[in-house]
């Protein structure tokens, strides 16, 4: 397994390219399913999911054909694919598959929309919590579909179709917005769903929808509105840059210090986020190239922060907050309230010297002057990259275990960070 070797103290200066968003990416894949016809993704990250569902698709009869270099690319511009879904030889998802990678549940509803029937493999829990579909599977009843759950598996049939109906989700989920909205796109009649998951994935995924014919409207807002059509078709969708990576490179410059442009960022799409960064001391402002983030001089302060919901501090920056308080100038605290188990990282930045309290959902962190380098291992996407931002500050050397979580999120991690200055390298094997 590959190890990433890191030597502390490096200021960051210099220029970040932003890939496409993972969490827009994978379901952008799975309406593909949609269509018979042709759907064109530019900006798609070069990731180890990225690739399992290519995988995954191909399993139901689906051809992905990556559109290789035009001339001129630089190495980070994102990969074109070509995915088509003429035909799908094939409604289940198998249990091997689904397991490795959680968002492939979501085919469910394409599949179920267009075919009438998916066999899918549950998915089961994952290092973050228990992560139950139980609300996926409601929308699905919601608009008519009758569901088994049958050795692990959930069956799904709507032989006469889907029917558009009410859904109101009693706790915001991105996973069962996106089943919600590729159900209801092709359902007969018109589908309402209430306290709709708002993130700019969201609103991503229904603008391609849209592109293909279909008819949303409120995406990106709690209430959405979806006239089932008969038939969509192929279009082209540039992918939206990743807003979590964006906030992970911000708090890198924060806690090395330095000044970086993140090239291709957009602050709106991170409002909360980089509130709490300014907070904490980090400067940024918008120019047409992106997001210049920058500190220099000037500690570290402390913040208190619940993570929440999109337009609230998103839980998946939560492990990569917590590192960077780890060397503020007093005592921070940071609640999770989306998942259970998403302090996995505490232990492994304690290695470091960290000083942090759990009380439940909320860390307290204690900050200290200075951390030293230590072997730690990574246990998940977001955990792992929250290891790396304190590596990059801590004196000495440190050596990140189990990289391919990393992988799994972060395209190009290390090339992007040794670009700017930090002395960071993969060791292969
Ligand atoms: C998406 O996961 C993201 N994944 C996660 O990012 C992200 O952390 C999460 O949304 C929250 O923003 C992708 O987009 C591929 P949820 P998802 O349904 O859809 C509970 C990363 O690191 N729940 O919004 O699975 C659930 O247990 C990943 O990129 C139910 O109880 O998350 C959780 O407590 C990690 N029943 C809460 O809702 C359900 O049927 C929010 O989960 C569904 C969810």
């Amino acid at each position: 397994m590959d190890r990433i070797r890191i030597a502390g103290g490096k200021r960051l200066n210099g220029s970040i390219p932003i890939s496409g968003a993972k969490n827009a990416t994978l379901p952008l894949m799975i309406a593909s399913l949609l269509t018979d016809q042709t759907l064109i993704l530019d900006n798609v990250p070069r990731l180890a999911d990225v690739g399992l569902l290519q995988r995954i698709l191909s399993n139901h009869g689906v051809d992905v054909m990556t559109g290789g270099k035009r001339p001129g690319e630089t190495q980070y511009d994102g990969q074109t694919l070509h995915i088509s879904a003429e035909r799908v030889i094939d409604t289940t998802a198998p249990y091997e598959l689904v397991s490795r990678m959680r968002a492939s549940f979501w085919v469910i509803a394409p599949l179920l929309a267009r075919m009438g029937e998916a066999k899918v493999s549950l998915p089961g829990g994952c290092a973050i919590g228990t992560r139950p579909v139980d609300l996926l599977i409601m929308a699905l009843e919601r608009l008519g579909a009758d569901i088994d759950i049958d050795g692990g598996y959930v069956v799904a049939r709507a032989k006469n179709g889907l029917k558009g109906g009410e859904i109101n989700f009693p706790k915001v989920t991105v996973g069962g917005t996106h089943t919600a909205l590729m159900a209801a796109a092709l359902a007969n009649g018109t589908t309402v769903i209430e306290n709709a998951a708002r993130e700019p994935e969201i609103k991503d995924v229904a603008d391609c929808l849209n592109k293909m014919g279909a008819k949303i409207n409120g995406a990106g807002s709690s209430q959405i509105v979806v006239e089932g059509v008969s038939k969509l078709n192929g279009a082209r969708h540039r992918v939206l840059p990743d807003r979590i990576e964006t906030g992970t490179y911000a708090m890198a410059v924060a806690m090395t210090g330095g000044d970086v442009m993140l090239e291709n960022a957009r602050a709106e799409l991170l409002q909360e986020g980089l509130d709490v960064l300014a907070a904490a001391g980090l400067e940024y402002n918008e120019t047409n190239r992106g997001l210049r983030v920058a500190r220099n001089g000037g500690a570290l302060k402390p913040v208190e922060v619940t993570t929440q919901p999109f337009p609230g501090f998103p839980t998946d920056l939560q492990a990569q907050l917590m590192a960077l308080m780890t060397c503020a100038s007093g005592t921070s605290r940071i609640t999770e309230t989306i998942f259970e188990n998403r302090f996995m990282h505490v232990q492994e930045l304690v290695r470091f010297g960290a000083r942090i309290q759990l009380d439940g959902e909320t860390a307290t962190i204690e900050g200290v002057d200075k951390l030293k380098g230590a072997p730690v291992m990574a246990t998940d996407l977001r955990a792992s990259v929250s290891l790396v931002i304190a590596a990059l500050a801590a004196d000495g050397e440190t050596m990140v275990n189990r990289v391919y979580h990393l992988d799994r999120g972060f395209e190009r991690l290390e090339d992007k960070l040794s670009a700017c200055g930090a002395e960071i390298e993969r060791i292969v094997g």
